[in-house]
């Protein structure tokens, strides 16, 4: 595969410092290396240009830095766009979650249907009218349904990005009031960790991948490391405990690597502030390689 790298050094989509380090973190983990080793091609775009904190004025709104958030996701957008155009794989380094926002903006564009894995603790599925916390990392998937602040939902000047039929996500354990309604109003399809613990990671991959094949041109992988436990994936900024393991996720990328269907990906979340010396990074590295081709034997 071509596979161009776009780091987004976002942390304005929730209140810890830290996460915007997540693409050196990555980086320094050796992600470039690994994708080489397997055969990819790999060309480092660079970091998209994030405003700091402390020079971002907030608007009057439920959403934190909306404005800064904005102007980053639109960036983002085009950057994916122009990588998509070329027909390389994008591949984009978070960063807080709410950079979903610019990445699907782009790459939908450039599908009639796209389908989304989501692989999350989390539905980030939150309005400002919903949200507990006024944080965008909580509302990524709901924009990109078309539901929440029009500047959000109108990135790019379309909307909506994705269709609820074409979401699958994976890991949900924690879901706020709204999120569930909404889940259950649009018919969304979600592998809980009841259904992970129930079924088994395969007999769920097999089922997501089965339901995609069949719905979709074109799959993005959007994986937040909290969807991981926390034993495993520590370094993020909001974990929740009886999380997917390192073992299972493994499998997962794996059983993604057979069926190819994915068409671009991001890691998220990786907060080096709150790590255990690069482990959640070294974790989403070694993700990548088996969700790019690497095999034992
Ligand atoms: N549901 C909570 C909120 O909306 C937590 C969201 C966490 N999202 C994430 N991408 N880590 O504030
Ligand atoms: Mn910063
Ligand atoms: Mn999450
Ligand atoms: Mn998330």
């Amino acid at each position: 595969k071509n596979i161009s790298l776009i780091g987004v050094p976002m942390d304005l989509g929730q209140m810890r410092r830290g996460v915007d380090m997540g693409p050196s973190a990555i980086r320094y983990a050796g992600a470039i290396e690994r994708l080489e080793q397997l055969g990819h091609k790999v060309e480092d775009l660079g970091d998209i240009r994030i405003d700091q904190p402390e020079r971002v004025h907030t608007a009057d709104t439920n959403l934190r830095n909306l404005d800064a958030v904005v102007k980053g996701s639109t960036e983002l957008a085009q950057k994916v766009k122009s990588v998509k155009d070329k027909g390389d794989f994008p591949l984009i380094l978070g960063g807080d979650h709410s950079i979903a926002i610019g990445s699907l903006a782009g790459i939908s564009q450039r599908y009639d249907n796209l389908g989304v894995i989501w692989y999350d603790a989390h539905g980030d599925l939150n309005t400002g009218e919903t949200s507990p916390s006024g944080n965008i990392h909580g509302m990524p998937l709901a924009v990109s349904l078309g539901i929440g602040h029009p500047d959000l939902v109108n990135i790019l000047d379309y909307s909506p990005k994705i269709r609820p039929e074409n979401i699958v996500i994976i890991g949900a354990r924690s879901l706020d009031e709204g999120e569930r309604e909404l889940i259950k109003d649009k018919g969304m399809r979600v592998y809980t960790m009841h259904e992970v613990d129930r079924m088994g990671m395969t007999r769920v991959m097999e089922d997501a991948i089965d339901y995609l094949k069949e719905k979709t041109d074109g799959v993005h992988l959007s994986l937040d490391l909290d969807g991981l436990d926390p034993s495993d994936a520590p370094g993020v900024g909001t974990p929740v405990i009886g999380g997917i393991s390192y073992r299972e996720s493994h499998l997962a990328m794996e059983m993604l690597a057979e069926s190819d269907i994915l068409t671009s990906a991001e890691f998220v979340e990786v907060n080096p502030i709150l790590d255990d010396k690069n482990k959640t990074a070294r974790v989403a590295v070694a993700l990548m390689g088996s969700l790019f081709g690497e095999k034992l034997l």
